[in-house]
C-alpha cells in the first residue's frame, strides 16, 4: 500500500529501506524518499510502519554477527 500518496512511498519500500539500514528516523525517510514533505498528510503512517520495521530490522551494517546457541 501506498504510505505517502504525494512521494509514491509504499510500506514496501520502507520496509526495504529500514532492513538495508538505510532508514532508522523519519528524518531517515525524509532524506532517502522525499516522504512527508508535501501535505504530511503519511507522517503517522510512515511512523507506525517504519517502527515496525526497524524493530524487525537489523541493527545495522556494523551490528555483529552472532553465532548459533551450541546444541
Ligand atoms: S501523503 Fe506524504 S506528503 Fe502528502
Amino acid at each position: 500500500m501506498y504510505v505517502c500518496v504525494c512521494k509514491a512511498v509504499s510500506d514496501r519500500r520502507i520496509r526495504a529501506l529500514a532492513a538495508e539500514g538505510r532508514v532508522r528516523s523519519l528524518a531517515d525517510l525524509r532524506r532517502e524518499t522525499g516522504l512527508g514533505t508535501c501535505c504530511g498528510r503519511c507522517v503517522p503512517c510512515a511512523r507506525a510502519v517504519l517502527a515496525e520495521a526497524v524493530r524487525g530490522a537489523p541493527a545495522g551494517p556494523a551490528a555483529p554477527l552472532t553465532a548459533p546457541a551450541a546444541a
